[in-house]
This record gives C-alpha cells, structure tokens and sequence, in this order.
C-alpha cells in the first residue's frame, strides 16, 4: 500500500521545503555567525526538518534533542500542559539556544517549552519552526525563523504524523477524510 493516496492535497511540495530550509539555514547563519548556537530539537516530528536545515546552516552549531508530550491531548489537539520524555543532556547555560519545531499550532506546548528552558539560564533563546498555524493561536509565541504558514488543518509529512504514520513523507499534505473514519474503526 503506498500511503500518498491517502493524501487529499499537497500544501507544500519537496522542492519548495529544500528552497526554503536553505534559505533559513544562510540566515541562521548570518544572525549567529561565531556564537555556536545550540540547537534543540524536538522529538520526534522535528527530526527531518533538522536534518536538512543544520546541513544549510553555514557555522559551527551543537546538536541536542528533547521529547515532549503534551499531557492529557489527543492525538490532534494539545492540552498546553507537557511532559519531558527526553531532557536534553547538554546544560543550556550562557547557551543561544534555537528550538527546531516541526509546528506551532495554538502555541501552547512552545511556551511551555520556552518557560522551562529559560529557568535554565541561557544566553538567549529562539524559535525556528519548520511550519505555523497562525489561525490557531491561543497563546503568542515569538517566532524568530518560521519555514511556511499553512491553513487551520491538520496536515502530514516532512516529519508531522498522524497516528505515528506519514512522517517520512518528503511533502506536507493534508489527508483524506476516509483515513480518518477509517483509523477510528480500527481502533474501535
Ligand atoms: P500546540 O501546542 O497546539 O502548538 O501543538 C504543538 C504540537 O502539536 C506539535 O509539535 C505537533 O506535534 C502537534 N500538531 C499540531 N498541529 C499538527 C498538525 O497539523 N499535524 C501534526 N501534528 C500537529
């Protein structure tokens, strides 16, 4: 079964997200020039959009992942209130930290995010997130490098899942609704 017809629609093609990561990579890389930014990359979504966007960037950065859940949501929606599942191993302090998202949505888990690594003490810290769904906010996030805006749906690939499945699509797309009413069956 090949899982690309099970998508409705691409929003983002591969090309147009190699163009784009590039182009943040070079401004990643103008902004912070010597200062050896951290990046911190969030499980498991971001992984794909990292490992594209730390091959733009044209400096010396350091790598290091965490794991958040989000408490109490479901597998579409967020609740605001996380758990770490990995903590980073590198201590942050009189760090630039850059937090690699795959998505901000109503913002909820970033600021929660942002809160926790502040109390850490690092030098500054700053938003790059693969995608953003302004349309969805309920909290305000500054986001320093954003790589697409995209429409209040739920979409897939490039890293975002739904279910744990579609993330190594090479697109972002948005899913048929037949995928959905038939998940639900299946899970009864
Ligand atoms: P927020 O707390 O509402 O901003 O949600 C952030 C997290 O929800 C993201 O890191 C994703 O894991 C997940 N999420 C939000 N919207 C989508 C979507 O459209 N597709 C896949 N995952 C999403």
């Amino acid at each position: 079964m090949d899982m690309r017809d099970d998508v409705l629609e691409v929003l983002v093609s591969a090309e147009e997200i190699q163009k784009r990561t590039a182009e943040l990579g070079e401004e990643i890389g103008r902004d912070y020039g010597d200062r050896n930014p951290l990046l911190i990359c969030v499980l498991r979504g971001a992984v794909v959009f990292l490992s594209d966007l730390m091959r733009s960037i044209p400096v010396h950065v350091m790598v290091d992942f965490m794991g958040v859940s989000s408490y109490g949501g479901t597998n579409m929606d967020s609740s605001g209130v996380i758990k770490i599942t990995r903590d980073v191993d590198t201590n942050i302090a009189h760090h630039d930290v850059i937090i690699v998202e795959d998505i901000v949505d109503t913002g909820l888990t970033m600021k929660a995010l942002v809160d926790l690594l502040n109390t850490r003490g690092p030098s500054s810290i700053a938003i790059c997130t693969f995608l953003s769904k302004p349309q969805r906010r309920k909290v305000d996030v500054d986001i320093r490098y954003c790589g697409f805006e995209v429409p209040n749906k739920f979409v897939i690939g490039y890293g975002l899942d739904y279910d744990e499945n579609y993330r190594n699509l090479p697109f972002v797309g948005v899913l048929k609704p037949e995928v959905y009413e038939k998940r639900k069956e299946e899970k009864g």
